[in-house]
């Protein structure tokens, strides 16, 4: 068993500030720490540049995932997910000491003498280290066994579904991210991948859609965008295995920080990493985290590595760096969100608001037993007046920002049925809203002023 810990790289002995040449530059197999260490490459050396290679994390037992044990620690005690987050797993660069991992833009690594990729690291397309340590990370806070990083959401959405057995058939919600619903729809079905969709929020509609010895995967967003409706996953991870299924939860909106699928018995958790995994609306970013590694995981790395679906260092880099705070922002949200919907839970001019906090909401019960320390951040309000009324509003807000996205520090609202367009299921009079880290009694007056100006 590997498990997730923090560590600190031996320090260079002096040898009066002078390294030999290319030395200062090198971290050995046998410096780098343990969790970054390349794993052994099947086979000895790395055929060619194109071979799949990304982080195999530990796969550990459950409860254990975010752990470090008594006996591989050395400070004999573990660390929760927020330590493990704020360190970016406590690397310490092996050559300078940096605190801050340094940015490779490499996109090609030397070959030894003896023609083996010994540092782990042929060509950046597959795989390349600051992703390495992201997904390293993720692992430990998904409670995961594999994870790969991606220059999307929905690079990585898709790259689930691209490495289905085909023919595939996939059960997935009627309400979810529009934009992978519109790829299913239309996209998919010419790459035998063929979906139904039904009420994520009912067990019993996507019982009745699993096509039994035909269904691969049942897709869930938990909460969904943009009504936030909640889909019990222990319950759909159960229905999907006794199809012989796999269960995949979009978890962007409820992050490792509210939940963690896996545990529940989930075997693919997405992310869209653009949203709070980075939480800055500066990087487009995506993950995979899988449970298991196996045939799936390793069509799903082949994928990667071919299509180059890959992120960049750069943004390996800001991603990494948002990700450290991403426990403190998303409870903060958290608390801020429940503070805004019960403000205007009973508002005259709101027609309802839809929140999984609010105990009326139809998902509270669920979202109570599998969400812990918030509901996150995401809110929507129908307005009473219809699609012009709710447009007027958000026209109005002056602190707001009118924008699509969610998850940074700065809050958005959106009319989300003019993004998502005919045949959406969104109601025409509901706002989106993605709250941010301003103060809520800013954000509430705001709205406030922006539903009065609308009278
Ligand atoms: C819940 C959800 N999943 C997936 C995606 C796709 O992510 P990206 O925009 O990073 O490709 C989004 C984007 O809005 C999203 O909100």
């Amino acid at each position: 068993m590997r498990v997730f810990f923090l560590w600190r790289m031996e320090s260079q002995p002096a040898r009066c500030g002078r390294l030999p040449a290319g030395e200062s530059q090198r971290a050995t197999k046998k410096t780098l720490p343990r969790a970054l260490r390349p794993a052994p490459r099947r086979g000895v050396a790395a055929r060619n540049e194109e071979d799949p290679y990304p982080a195999r994390c530990g796969r550990l037992p459950a409860g254990e995932s975010q752990r470090a044990t008594k006996k591989e620690h050395p400070m004999k005690k573990p660390f929760a997910p927020e330590t493990i987050a704020a360190q970016a797993g406590g690397a310490i660069d092996a050559a300078t000491g940096a605190i801050i991992p340094p940015i490779h833009l490499a996109t090609t690594f030397e070959r030894d003498p003896d023609n083996q990729y010994s540092k782990g690291y042929a060509y950046s397309r597959p795989d390349n280290p600051l992703t390495r340590q992201i997904e390293e990370v993720l692992c430990a806070l998904e409670g995961g066994a594999r994870a790969m990083v991606y220059g999307s959401g929905m690079a990585a959405a898709t790259s689930a579904f691209l490495a289905l057995e085909r023919p595939a058939h996939v059960v997935a919600p009627s309400v979810m991210y529009w934009g992978l619903k519109k790829w299913l729809a239309e996209d998919a079905p010419s790459l035998g991948i063929r979906t139904t969709f039904v009420d994520g929020t009912s067990l019993d509609a996507i019982a009745r859609a699993i096509e039994p010895g035909v269904t691969r995967m049942i897709w869930v967003e938990t909460p969904a965008n943009p009504m936030w409706g909640i889909t019990d996953v222990r319950a759909a991870a159960d229905l999907a295995h006794n199809a012989g299924a796999v269960l995949a939860v979009d978890s962007t909106v409820a992050t490792p920080v509210l939940t963690q699928p896996i545990a529940l018995g989930a075997d693919v958790v997405m992310h869209s990493a653009t949203k709070y995994l980075n939480g800055h609306s500066d990087v487009l970013a995506g993950a995979l985290v899988l449970a298991r590694t196996d045939a799936y995981a390793d069509r799903a790395a082949r994928i990667r590595g071919m299509l180059g679906a890959i992120i960049g260092p750069m943004e390996a880099s800001l991603l990494l760096r948002g990700m450290r705070t991403l426990h403190l922002r998303v409870r903060h949200q958290s608390a801020s969100a429940l503070e805004i919907a019960r403000h205007f839970a009973r508002h005259p001019r709101i027609e309802a608001v839809l929140y999984p906090g609010l105990a009326s909401d139809p998902g509270h019960a669920i979202a109570a037993r599998q969400m812990t320390g918030g509901f996150s951040g995401m809110l929507s309000i129908r307005v009473k007046g219809g699609e012009e009324a709710a447009v007027r509003t958000a026209a109005n807000v002056k602190l707001w920002k009118r924008a699509t996205s969610l998850g940074g520090v700065e809050s958005l609202v959106e009319h989300r049925a003019s993004v998502e367009g005919p045949g959406t299921p969104c109601p025409a009079d509901l706002l989106r809203l993605s709250v941010g880290l301003e103060a809520p009694v800013d954000l509430i007056a705001d709205l406030e002023q922006a539903l009065v100006a609308n009278a």
